[in-house]
């Protein structure tokens, strides 16, 4: 169970959601549910317009989580993460900031949403 705030001078003010425990959706589809306005084309982790930065609250380390192929390549060419944080992800398990929206699983921890 986490919540999820979605912040971005797109919407008036910050929402907050809560998505519930065994809840697989993307953090694309938790946004359409709720009526956030993530712009997005593909939905299928290619063209990179769901690029949005997660940060991880309460002062925890993010949970291990693995980049898709996808967001490793998009995230690169649209220069949200170097060479070097891919390489660290994958050492470490630990996620850069930007991520694509509809590549991303939404887990059992509170994030903070910036686009
Ligand atoms: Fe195209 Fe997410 S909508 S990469």
């Amino acid at each position: 169970m986490a919540n999820v705030t979605f912040s971005s001078p797109a919407m008036r003010k910050d929402v907050t959601v809560y998505a519930t425990a065994g809840d697989c959706h993307t953090l694309l589809a938790v946004a359409q549910k709720n009526k956030v306005p993530i712009h997005f084309e593909c939905e299928n982790g290619e063209c990179g317009s769901c690029a949005v930065e997660v940060s991880v609250l309460s002062g925890k380390l993010p949970m291990g989580m693995h980049l898709t192929e996808k967001e490793k390549t998009v995230l690169r060419l649209a220069g949200k993460i170097t060479r070097e944080q891919i390489e660290q992800a994958e050492v470490t398990d630990e996620p850069p900031p930007w991520r694509l929206a509809c590549q991303y699983i939404v887990r059992d921890e509170d994030i903070l949403v910036r686009f």
